[in-house]
């Protein structure tokens, strides 16, 4: 195996560890991960799979989005992207990954911008965040594919209207870059009348799978990341993913482990990164499993209410709050540990109080090679109860490493809906919800659902 290649340890799952009742025999699921995978093969086929297809953009496809990073940094240091779900999370995965949790703390490299990820459109929180912005060092993106999410649109409407306030309506536009639908929706219209520029989310990449188009990489360029490793790590990593069968191919691994055990009554996929940076990595992928796998139809329309519960955890952290319910808890979950093989940074414990038995073990000894103790030890804990866990191990945290793994999980994703039989790429829970809520605030068109949510406001209520 390549030295710079993200590899799936999947020992702690296979009956030789857990025994007969809590292992899974892999080959079991070969000819369903085939099936699944020569349905996803059509989908390809029909146009449907994008995000495969965006590890393999080039200079001249970069291009755009290069332009207007260069441009986004000549103006302002601070990028403040107004996007939700699957307009977000990528971004919020890699910067974090790459630059840390402290990243908005600390200073970033000469010529990276700061990068803020405003999600969410409660006052309190989105309210501060403005306030404590220097408008006139301060760009926004605007994602949303559809152009009409009412938590984005709500923003932007207020940062429009702050901007042209504050720097006058040309100033305004110039901080602003969309990327939306190349020719649908409110900001395309808005695009007509006012020379905002604007990045294309290509039609046949949804959300969730979006974090490598313009999505996820203007922001990162922004931030100063490569955006080239990035491509390219997700680029191997597309190579080994289509590979038929179980062999050589962590997508289809992981997927058959999850559906497997899911089967079995493991409704909780809980995954935990031992690194507080990769914690974004493991919310973006709580949506991305939970968005495309939680279906109440099958893909022949039949009523199944499938779906694993994703639960997004860090070690050691979570080894004193959440761990104590993996261990002894029920039998419902599998865990997936994220482990990087390198950290990048070297913390060796000092040798003092060795006097103090239960102290002098520690000294000389380095933070990572506790770190990875801790999660031998866990995985091996959790094993002994027959509860079983996997470990991606990444050679380093780095942009090449980062792209095999999102490659990686988007295409287990797929797989895993082909196996469950249900559709991995619509979210029609989430659009009730939206059109739920666009009845509610009186948007034209969506009187049906502002009656629903009337008779719902009408029925009696049961309040302590
Ligand atoms: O994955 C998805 O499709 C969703 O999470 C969307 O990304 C989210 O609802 C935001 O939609 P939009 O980009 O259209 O504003």
């Amino acid at each position: 195996m390549a030295d710079d290649m993200i590899s799936l340890d999947y020992g702690f799952c296979t009956p030789a560890v857990l025994g007969e009742q809590h292992g899974l025999e892999l080959a079991e699921f070969e000819q369903r991960v085939r099936r699944a995978q020569q349905w996803m093969g059509g989908l390809r086929q029909e146009g449907k799979l994008g995000f495969l297809d965006l590890p393999s953009q080039d200079q001249s496809d970069l291009a755009p989005i290069m332009e207007q990073a260069e441009r986004l940094r000549g103006l302002a240091d601070t990028l403040v992207v107004l996007g939700i779900g699957g307009s977000a999370l990528g971004t919020t995965a890699v910067d974090m990954a790459l630059a840390g949790t402290l990243r908005n703390v600390a200073p970033r490299p000469e010529g990276a911008m700061r990068v803020l990820v405003a999600d969410n459109p409660e006052p309190r929180s989105f309210g501060q965040l403005l306030d404590g912005l220097d408008l006139q060092r301060t760009a926004f993106n605007v994602i949303s594919k559809s152009g009409s999410t009412a938590e984005t649109m709500s923003q932007f409407l207020v940062v429009r209207e702050l901007l042209e306030q504050k720097l006058g309506a040309e100033q305004a536009v110039a901080r602003l870059v969309f990327t939306t639908d190349p020719e649908l929706g409110n900001l395309r219209l808005i695009a007509r009348d006012e020379p905002v520029a604007c990045l294309e989310v290509p039609r046949n990449v949804g959300g969730r799978y979006s974090v490598l188009s313009a999505v996820g990489l203007l922001p990162l360029a922004c931030a100063g990341h490569d955006l080239g490793e990035l491509l390219a790590g997700a680029a191997e990593m597309t190579q080994r993913v289509l590979r038929p069968g179980l062999a050589d191919n962590l997508a289809a691994v992981f997927a058959a482990l999850c559906v497997g055990y899911s089967e079995r009554g493991r409704n909780v996929l809980v995954m935990m990164p031992y690194a507080s940076d990769l914690f974004g990595l493991a919310q973006w992928f709580a949506q991305l499993w939970a968005e495309s796998l939680g279906k109440a139809r099958s893909l022949d329309g039949e009523l199944v209410h499938r779906g694993q519960t994703p639960v997004a955890a860090v070690g050691t952290t979570d080894q004193h709050s959440q761990l104590q319910l993996y261990m002894e808890g029920p039998q419902d979950k599998l865990v997936v540990f994220i482990l990087p093989e390198d950290y990048q940074r070297v913390i060796t414990i000092p040798r003092r109080y060795q006097q103090i038995e239960s102290l002098a073990y520690l000294g000389g000894q380095t933070l990572c090679r506790l770190a990875q103790a801790e999660a031998a030890a866990t995985a091996a804990a959790l094993a002994g109860g027959g509860r079983p866990s996997m470990t991606l191990r990444l050679p380093a945290v780095n942009a090449r490493c980062l792209g095999q793994v999102l490659l990686m999980l988007e295409a287990a994703t797929v797989i895993a809906g082909g196996m469950l039989g249900v559709d991995p790429l619509d979210q029609p829970g989430v659009e009730m919800s939206k059109r739920l809520t666009y009845g509610l605030m009186g948007r034209r068109g969506f009187e049906d659902e502002r009656r629903q949510m009337e008779g719902f406001a009408a029925a009696p209520r049961f309040v302590v």
